[in-house]
């Protein structure tokens, strides 16, 4: 049975998509921030790149070796760039990308000696086009389409496929926490399908990414957006 570590997954779409893929016939070990009694799941805060080494080590000592990594964890933020004070940007970068770019360093040795690895990066379309006041943001997300083309390569011939998956908005807490009552009204009205995507759609396409079926996509980016990239 494959062996999945999705990061945050303590709510929103990481927990769906936990959720999701245990009943798919997955084993899946969970992370949050917020400490929950659940089997498989470690509260950790990404936001420190040296926590990543105790989450591995957890992992590896009480659930084993993963064949599919989620980097899901991320927070969202809007400010204009002269009011982000220096610690916050390095707060969320190190939470957005930098924590996931470690982690994923320390799991790979482990798909390369074993022929096989799916590595799914939670990106966004704030970094597929611009957002006004997301530019650390958009920068943390953007990041992860370099990532996935490189590093898509670099393991191409191991078996082990590197993609990205840029949600639109989708219902979750860090949407009602981003948007007011009437900001999403507003926000439906520019969205062509005019709704938010649901949690469980990203879960659906994360797990084609990590099937079989899907072993020759790599390096990719795709958009799961409800229409708002594709102009107006
Ligand atoms: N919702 C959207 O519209 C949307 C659109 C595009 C991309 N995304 C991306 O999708 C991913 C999941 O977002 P979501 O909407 O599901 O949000 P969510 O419900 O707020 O979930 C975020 C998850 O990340 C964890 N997390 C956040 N900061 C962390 C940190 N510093 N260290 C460890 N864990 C941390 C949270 O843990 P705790 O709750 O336990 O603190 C939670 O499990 C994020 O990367 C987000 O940028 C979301």
């Amino acid at each position: 049975m494959r062996k999945i570590l999705i990061t945050g997954s303590s709510s929103g779409i990481g927990k769906i998509a936990a959720e999701k893929l245990k009943v798919s016939g997955y084993q899946v070990f969970q992370t949050g921030r917020k400490k929950l009694d659940i089997e498989n799941y470690i509260s950790v805060d990404l936001s420190d790149p040296k926590n990543v080494n105790k989450l591995y080590n957890h992992v590896k000592k009480n659930f084993g070796d993963i064949d599919i990594l989620i980097n899901n964890a991320g927070e969202c933020v809007y400010s204009p760039i002269d009011e982000m004070k220096l610690d916050e940007t390095v707060r969320i970068f190190n939470s957005n990308f930098i924590s996931h770019y470690y982690l994923t360093s320390l799991v790979v040795p482990y798909m390369k000696k074993n022929k096989f690895g799916r590595i799914v990066n939670i990106a966004s379309i704030s970094g597929v086009v611009g957002e006004a006041s997301a530019s650390l943001y958009s920068a943390t997300k953007s990041a992860y389409f370099g990532f996935s083309k490189s590093l898509g390569l670099e393991l191409a011939e191991y078996n082990i496929t590197v993609n990205s998956i840029s949600p639109g908005w989708v219902e979750t807490p860090l949407t009602n926490a981003a948007l007011s009552e009437e900001e999403k009204m507003v926000t439906l009205d520019v969205i062509p399908q005019r709704r938010f995507i649901e949690p469980v759609e990203i879960a659906n396409l994360i797990k084609y990414l990590i099937s079989d079926e899907a072993k020759g996509i790599t390096g990719q980016n795709i958009n799961l957006c409800a229409g708002l990239t594709c102009g107006c």
